[in-house]
């Protein structure tokens, strides 16, 4: 889905949407601004600090962390909220906590899920965002690590899942292979990767294929396995079983 699409795709009601045994997204506050990611993506503070962040992590030897990664990750949490049967405003607040979540790397990396948390607390409220809705996206913001971060709301879990299926050969920078380190190795193996979500057989699984010249599997999982293990910790929350497919073969 687009993130149009995501921005759009909002028809639904709470009590429509919500199928048995999923529970509703927060109410509506009095005197709020019923935010959109639209409002969001326009903010002059957002567009600054996403792109503050990505420029800093570059000068440190990270992969891509912009608008590119803001946007993807965006729309999976999206998709994995609607497709599963969450709200259509759950699904959007998914969305906004997707396209924030590294907001926080211009500060520093290190603890950039708790630093972002705070910077987008202010950002949120400037557009008028109700309290218990900040809460959920910085619930779901402060906890995407998977040093200490755990899923404690649906927005989370899903925010989990996305911003860990975005490994991908287009967020290498450096464009020497000689020089890349085993990030840039991994990354650059992953030809295509993409989240299929079934709502029917309760299942987030994360397909790769992989150009294993240039990364094997088992180098994949040096690097990946505590991120793997924070899916199937966030599937579970979402009432899902995570499953890994490489090239085909279903791990
Ligand atoms: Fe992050
Ligand atoms: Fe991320």
């Amino acid at each position: 889905m687009t993130a149009e699409a995501a921005e759009e795709g909002l028809g639904r009601s709470r009590d429509e949407a919500r199928p048995v045994g999923v529970p509703a997204g927060p109410e509506p506050e009095r005197g709020a601004a019923e935010v959109h990611l639209a409002d969001v993506k326009a903010h002059e503070g957002v567009q600054a600090f996403i792109s503050l962040a990505d420029r800093y992590l570059g000068e440190i030897g990270y992969t891509e962390h912009g608008f590119r990664h803001a946007s993807l990750v965006s729309n999976i949490a999206f998709n994995v909220l609607h497709r599963l049967g969450y709200d259509d405003r759950t699904a959007e607040l998914g969305a906004i906590a997707g396209y924030l979540h590294d907001m926080g790397n211009f500060v520093s990396r290190t603890m950039h899920s708790q630093t972002g948390a705070g910077i987008t607390y202010d950002l949120l409220r400037d557009l008028g965002m109700a309290y218990g809705e900040i809460g959920i996206v910085l619930g779901a913001i402060g906890n995407h690590e998977e040093e200490f971060g755990n899923p404690v709301n649906p927005v989370g879990a899903a925010l989990i899942v996305a911003d860990k299926s975005d490994v991908h050969r287009s967020r290498v920078r450096v464009k020497d292979p000689t020089r890349f380190d085993i990030h840039d190795r991994v990354n650059y193996a992953v030809t295509r990767s993409f989240l299929r979500v079934d709502a029917e057989a309760r299942t987030l699984t994360l397909e790769f294929e992989i150009d294993t010249e240039m990364a094997g599997v088992m180098e994949y999982f040096e690097i990946f396995l505590s991120r793997m293990m924070m899916c199937r910790r966030a599937a579970e929350y979402l009432d899902c079983r995570f499953k890994i497919d490489i090239n085909g073969t279903a791990l």
